[in-house]
């Protein structure tokens, strides 16, 4: 069995026409160059979540909806998360909002790393999900990958449109310590998970 830990890229952002496929293709690619970690990208838009409608979180009672149920299967099955975060009027998305109050159990004590973009790199919706995620008892790295100013405009589709490959180079430190960071941090709770049995 690996004890490589295995990491989500949650894509925050399922509007038809949204930019986030290039952030989250990216920081796969960056993900899977490592052999420290396993990845797979998940898309809320595989999650048609309905707005978050249950007697209580999972913390308290089983979810009825079956779509929260599967999502919190999904969610559980990773050690940790790299959350694409779309910045929206200084926050995050709603969708990725509901589907964060849509599990509980299933993201405690593991860690999470951003790739954010817009005007200030999402710099504000991330620390929204920071503290978010002080509530759902996970932790963040210090680091994150922040796609902001002329390199937002560089591949924002209304902008140059360019691949996020034509700013990397701006990017890749950031990258290789947020990445560092996260796979810190979940072999630490998994150590410590796994002392508690
Ligand atoms: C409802 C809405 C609110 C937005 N608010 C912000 C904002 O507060 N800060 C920012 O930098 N960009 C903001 N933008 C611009 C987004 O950064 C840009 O549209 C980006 O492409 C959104 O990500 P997405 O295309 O993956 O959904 C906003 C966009 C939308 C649709």
């Amino acid at each position: 069995m690996s004890s490589k830990p295995k990491i989500a890229v949650i894509i925050g952002s399922t509007r038809p026409t949204r930019l986030a496929d290039k952030p989250a293709q990216w920081i796969l690619k960056q993900a899977q160059a490592r052999d420290d970690l396993e990845v797979e990208l998940v898309d809320l838009r595989d999650h048609p979540l309905p707005f978050f409608d249950e007697m209580a979180s999972n913390l308290w009672m089983p979810s009825q909806n079956p779509e929260a149920v599967r999502w919190q299967q999904t969610v559980g099955r990773y050690d940790g998360y790299i959350f694409v975060v779309a910045e929206y009027n200084h926050s995050i998305t709603g969708v990725l909002k509901n589907a964060l109050d849509q599990a509980y159990k299933e993201w405690n004590r593991k860690p999470f790393t951003v790739i954010g973009y817009g005007g200030t790199g999402a710099a504000r919706a991330v620390e929204h999900l920071r503290s978010i995620g002080v509530e759902l008892q996970m932790v963040s790295t210090h680091a994150g990958v922040h796609i902001g100013g002329s390199d937002f405009m560089t591949i924002f589709p209304m902008g140059g449109n360019k691949p996020v490959e034509e700013i990397e180079a701006n990017l890749l430190p950031s990258a290789k310590t947020a990445l560092d960071e996260l796979v810190w941090w979940a072999k630490a709770t998994m150590a410590a998970k796994a002392a508690d049995l």
